[in-house]
This record gives C-alpha cells, sequence and structure tokens, in this order.
C-alpha cells in the first residue's frame, strides 16, 4: 500500500526537526518535502545531522503533499497555511495563528491583525483528548501551545467536573528548547545554565488559550487564571503545577477526598493512550522524548486546595507529537501510530 505524503513548512527550527524525527519511524506517511527559508538547497542531513538517514533536499517551497505540517513562527504562518487549504491539502499549523477563536486577540496579545478571521471557527483546536472527533474530520487542526497542553490537560477533570472554585493558579517550569532555536539573549548558555527565572508576568501570550478552553470545559464560570511560566537550565521538557481551592462539599475530607479525586482523574482518562495519571509527582525526565502526558493530583489538606501536576516533553506532546497524533486521526490511522517510544532515561 503507498504511504500518504506528508512535508514540513519550516524543518530548520526545533519544533520541525523534531517532526522529521517523529516522521522518519512513522510506518504510514512518507515525509517527502521539507521546507526552510534559510537552508534552501542544502541536504536536511547536512544542516541537521542527526536526520542524516532522512534523504531529502530542502526546498523554498512545499512539494506536492497530502498533509502538511507548519512550523513557522505566529503570523508567518497563516500566509503558508492559506493557499495550502485553497488546494484542499490538510494541514495541522503548530503556530498559534488559528489557536485562538476571537480574532481580536490577536491584536492584543499578538500584535497583529489576523489575515483570515474567517478560519479561525473552522479551526479545530488540536488538543486530541478534548476534540478528538472533531480532529479526524478536520482540514485545519491548531496544535495547541505547549504551555496551555500540559495545563489544560492538568485542569480539565477538575474544571469539568467543577471540583474547584474558578480562581486558579498555574506555575509552569520549561525547559530552554521551548523558546526555540531563534538567537536570543536570554537563552544564551551563560544567561540560563544554573539560573531559573520567571517570565512574562504581565501576561504570557499562552494565557488566552488557556483561558478559551477551560472557559469552554465549564461555560457556567469564568475561570480567573495566573500563569506564571519559567525558564530553568535543561533542553526539554515543561512541568506545570495547578493550584485551586476545592468547591466546598464535592470531595470527602482526608485521604479519602484525595482518593475520590484520584479516581476521578483516573475514569476520566482511562482510554487515553497518551496520558497517564500517576501516583508520584511525575519527573520531565519521565517524558523525555516521548508522548506522554503524566498528570498527578493531590490535596493540600491544610488549605483544602486542589493541587495537579503534570509534565511534557515541550517538543513532542507539546509540539511535534501532538500534531502526529492529530495527523493519524486526520489521516484515519490509529491514534498511536509512530508514537508508542518509551521515553529516554536517564
Ligand atoms: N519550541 C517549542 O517547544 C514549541 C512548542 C509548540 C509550538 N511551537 C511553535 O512552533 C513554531 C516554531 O517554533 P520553534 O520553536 O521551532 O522555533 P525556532 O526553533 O525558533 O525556529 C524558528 C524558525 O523559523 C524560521 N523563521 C523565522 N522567521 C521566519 C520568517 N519570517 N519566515 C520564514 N522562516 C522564519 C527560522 O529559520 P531561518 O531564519 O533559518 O529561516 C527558524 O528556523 C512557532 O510558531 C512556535 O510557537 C514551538
Amino acid at each position: 500500500m503507498s504511504k500518504t505524503k506528508v512535508g514540513i513548512i519550516n524543518v530548520t527550527g526545533y519544533a520541525g526537526v523534531e517532526l522529521a524525527r517523529l516522521l522518519y519511524q512513522h510506518p504510514q506517511v512518507e515525509l517527502t518535502s521539507v521546507t526552510g527559508r534559510s537552508a534552501a538547497g542544502q541536504k536536511l542531513g547536512k544542516v541537521s545531522p542527526h536526520l542524516a538517514s532522512i534523504d531529502l533536499t530542502i526546498e523554498a517551497e512545499l512539494g506536492d503533499v497530502d498533509l502538511a505540517f507548519s512550523a513557522m513562527p505566529h503570523k508567518e504562518s497563516a500566509k503558508e497555511v492559506i493557499p495550502l487549504l485553497n488546494h484542499d491539502i490538510k494541514v495541522v499549523d503548530i503556530s498559534a495563528d488559528f489557536r485562538l477563536k476571537n480574532a481580536a486577540e490577536y491584536q492584543s496579545w499578538y500584535g497583529f491583525t489576523h489575515s483570515a478571521p474567517q478560519l479561525l471557527e473552522q479551526a479545530v483546536y488540536g488538543l486530541t483528548e478534548l476534540y478528538r472527533s472533531q480532529v479526524a474530520s478536520a482540514q485545519l487542526v491548531a496544535n495547541p501551545g505547549c504551555y496551555p497542553t500540559g495545563a489544560i490537560l492538568a485542569l480539565a477533570p477538575a474544571v469539568k467536573e467543577d471540583l474547584i472554585e474558578p480562581d486558579i493558579i498555574i506555575d509552569s517550569k520549561s525547559g530552554v528548547s521551548g523558546a526555540g532555536r531563534t538567537l536570543s539573549l536570554g537563552t544564551h548558555y551563560s544567561e540560563v545554565n544554573e539560573d531559573v527565572s520567571a517570565y512574562a508576568l504581565e501576561g504570557h501570550r499562552h494565557l488566552p488559550e488557556i483561558i478559551q478552553e477551560l472557559k469552554l470545559l465549564r461555560p457556567q464560570q469564568l475561570p480567573s487564571v495566573t500563569f506564571v511560566p519559567h525558564l530553568i537550565p535543561m533542553t526539554r521538557g515543561i512541568l506545570t503545577t495547578c493550584y485551586a481551592s476545592l468547591t466546598p462539599g464535592k470531595v470527602a475530607a482526608g485521604k479519602k477526598g484525595e482518593e475520590e479525586v484520584r479516581q476521578l482523574y483516573l475514569d476520566l482518562y482511562k482510554d487515553e493512550p497518551f496520558i497517564k495519571v500517576v501516583e508520584f509527582p511525575p519527573h520531565t525526565k519521565h517524558t523525555w522524548g516521548n508522548n506522554l502526558c503524566l498528570i498527578h493530583p493531590a490535596i493540600d489538606h491544610r488549605t483544602g486546595r486542589l493541587i495537579v501536576i503534570s509534565c511534557i516533553d515541550n517538543l513532542v506532546k507539546g509540539a511535534a507529537g501532538q500534531a502526529i497524533q492529530n495527523m493519524n486521526l486526520m489521516l484515519g490511522f490509529p491514534e498511536v501510530t509512530g508514537l508508542e517510544a518509551l521515553a529516554i532515561y536517564p
């Protein structure tokens, strides 16, 4: 049986190379075309030696494919994606360009006027666990941001089941690859090594995405969310810790309540191939290089707060892996195809 042809727009960034690495192992698709502005005309294996087994030349324009991934920066991505949609090509966009439903939010959070607001309704938000059936029939999937993936999956059961008050704190720690490959002072080795810092206290661009999705999970209540991201000296991974007060009377006191919450998470995620509700606080190393999201709910009995910890690899479940999970559904393949690798440890 012939394989489905897929392509990557912008294979030179971190999300792009991770897509190429994962697609190489996929048994039902063939990566036939990759583009890259600064590297057009060069062999992929020369630009990214770890991908030398993939015999492709980086092109300026995408070739003939059935499905394309865009790993372009925001604002630039839409310009690439729109012509593909007009040619009936399926697209998974890893940028933020189609994630927000309200076009006005692009101006306030990203500083540009959206060029195709009519597509925002059509685009399916690609958090697979929440939108599985819509993803399967979508032409355009907006792959979620890395921070929102870990935060929304951690909070979804609690918000959906009205387990917590809508005043939520999300504290996330990300490895430096989350900031991409483009050079900046803040991500230099000597700035980041042996350093931990919070940033974007005035509001990170992933906040509207988190609020949009939490609102949809429980439309009766407007969530009030404080989200503080941190940069930590590691390459990959995001550890997110969410805090919110338990809704009075919703769960039993003491250990019994904690067991009830854990059971609720286990029940809601029982059929999810890439979510594991774990018994102990997870480590980012437990998801290094794979598509899992590990989640650990707990209760702070002294304050009556729910604490939920999640971890993902920002480049896999937070980007390329989730994009392939969505592609599998869009092309009618089993959802886990090509994504069953275990984490690399230590
Ligand atoms: N990194 C993550 O963990 C992560 C997770 C989820 C989503 N994403 C999203 O994925 C996309 C790519 O992120 P990344 O982390 O891979 O970024 P990156 O490593 O910084 O790569 C960005 C790439 O874009 C190219 N580029 C920059 N401006 C361009 C322009 N105007 N036109 C054409 N190419 C341009 C650069 O290549 P040249 O200058 O060499 O052409 C560079 O290779 C972004 O939208 C990001 O938000 C990233």
